[in-house]
This record gives structure tokens, C-alpha cells and sequence, in this order.
């Protein structure tokens, strides 16, 4: 990203923030503009904003649209990626809402993850196409770039904003929640936390040379555990939620401090 103090080095770490259910707007962004921008692969979910946070230069994008009204399955994975990518955008934080599968995850957890479990369909999920110039087969073995969430650990730790380091997020497809036995299932795949939006997201961003990390905040337990052992109801841990979401917006601008220290 580009702070008051950066130097023209640091145009390589343009970041963008991907809001997710919970993050819609940004208030702490001051606004300098909007861009309504049509890409190859259609509209994005919502205009880019472009604003100042903590005197750093930073892209907004409501994964979801504002006001929130596309359902994970519906979202032009490819058309935000690529409107980040031509901006000029080099790194992605994406917000998300999740499932706790962990017990030792509930309502409010912040979690940076470091591995992905793709279970979604069905969904325009890469950039290689027919009409791709080649066949390219993109590295995906650390799907959270390891640099970023390494600077998004450092930003909490500085911060003294409790975060877990690590976890691996199953993608589902929604927009219904999983079952009781598709959580067991995902349990014994490896899943810590349960969403519908990390996937395509994070494989496109990888495709389209972007850094991607994740800010994770777990909304409910996982169907068939805990709180949920009868039922889901998504918002009977809101104040949990509303504190995490509160926590991992602080890690963000913890982030961006760093830079604008560095710059
Ligand atoms: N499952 C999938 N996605 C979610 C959940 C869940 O339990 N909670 C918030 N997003």
C-alpha cells in the first residue's frame, strides 16, 4: 500500500481490503474515490472505493455488495480479482464470517488461516480458460500468502489483539448451512472453521499474482457443535461477532500502522 511516508518502492504493496458479511462499509476509510469499473469478466460486487486509513492508501470491496445482497454462489469471484489486479493491487486482506469447528474456536474467534479445504462447485473458479494464451497450473500448496499473514500476526501481536495463528478453512458452497454430519465430515478432513467465500477467491487471487490473506472471525459454532448442537441460528452470538469483527478491523489497521511506520 502507499502511506504518506512511503517511499516509490513501496507501490508493489498496494493492498486492498475484501469485506466480507459483517464489513460491509468501511467507516475508518476516508474516501478519495469510487471507481464503477467493468472488467473482462464482468461487473465486480460493488464500485472499488479508494481511501486514506492511518495515512495509507488502501482499496475497498464489498464482497457481498453494498448494501449486502449477493449470496456466496452468486459473486463474480473473477470480476473482483480482476478489477483489484488492474487497479494495481499486489495484496489482499479478505475478511470473513465463519463457522467454529474447533471447540477451541467459538463466537468471536479471530483466526488467520493457513490452509484451505475446497468444497465448493459449480462456480467460474480460474482465470485459465479457453481462452487462456497457455495452460498454467498456479502453486497452491500455502493458499494464504505466508508473507501477509506473517504481517497480519506481527500488526496483532503489537496491537496485543488475540488472534489464532493457523487453522484450515473448509469453502462450502451455501447458501445453506452444512448438515451436522458434513461438519463431522469436514472435521475429519482437517477443518478448523467453515465458510462460503474463501473459494474461488483465494485460488483466483494466487492466478492473478496477488498476495492473499485472511482475517477470519467465527460468527457461530458449526452445525452439530456446541451452541449449535440442535440447530444453527446465525445471530444468537451477534455481540461475540460484533466484538471479533470489531478485533480483526483493529488488527487491519495494526497492519497498516506498521507500514505507515516503515514508510
Ligand atoms: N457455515 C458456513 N458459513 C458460515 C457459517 C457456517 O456455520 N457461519 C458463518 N458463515
Amino acid at each position: 500500500m502507499r502511506c504518506a511516508r512511503s517511499t516509490a518502492d513501496d507501490r508493489h504493496l498496494m493492498l486492498a481490503v475484501i469485506g466480507g458479511s459483517g464489513f460491509n462499509r468501511w467507516d475508518a476509510l476516508q474516501i478519495t474515490d469510487r471507481l464503477d469499473l467493468v472488467t473482462t469478466y464482468g461487473a465486480p460486487s460493488a464500485p472499488l472505493v479508494r481511501g486514506l486509513a492511518t495515512g495509507c492508501e488502501v482499496w475497498f470491496l464489498a464482497r457481498h455488495g453494498e448494501p449486502h445482497r449477493i449470496a456466496p454462489h452468486l459473486i463474480n469471484y473473477r470480476a473482483n480479482i480482476a478489477a483489484l489486479r488492474d487497479v494495481g493491487v499486489r495484496q489482499v486482506v479478505a475478511f470473513a464470517s465463519v463457522g467454529g469447528i474447533a471447540a477451541s474456536l467459538p463466537a468471536g474467534s479471530v483466526i488467520v488461516p493457513d490452509g484451505m479445504l475446497d468444497y465448493t462447485h459449480s462456480r467460474e473458479h480460474t482465470f485459465v480458460d479457453a481462452d487462456a494464451d497457455a495452460v498454467t497450473h498456479i502453486d497452491f500448496t500455502h493458499p494464504f500468502d505466508p508473507g501477509l499473514r506473517g504481517h497480519l500476526l506481527a500488526a496483532a501481536a503489537a496491537a496485543g489483539i488475540a488472534v489464532r495463528d493457523g487453522g484450515t478453512y473448509a469453502a462450502t458452497q451455501g447458501p445453506r448451512l452444512e448438515s451436522a454430519a458434513e461438519i463431522r465430515r469436514l472435521e475429519r478432513d482437517g477443518a478448523d472453521i467453515v465458510g462460503m467465500t474463501g473459494m474461488p477467491e483465494a485460488a483466483l487471487a494466487r492466478e492473478a499474482g496477488l498476495a492473499y490473506a485472511m482475517l477470519a472471525v467465527v460468527a457461530n459454532d458449526a452445525a452439530g457443535k456446541g451452541d449449535s448442537a440442535a440447530a444453527v441460528a446465525l445471530d444468537a452470538a451477534q455481540a461475540a461477532f460484533d466484538t471479533g469483527m470489531a478485533r480483526a478491523r483493529e488488527v487491519l489497521l495494526a497492519l497498516l500502522r506498521a507500514r505507515e511506520g516503515h514508510g
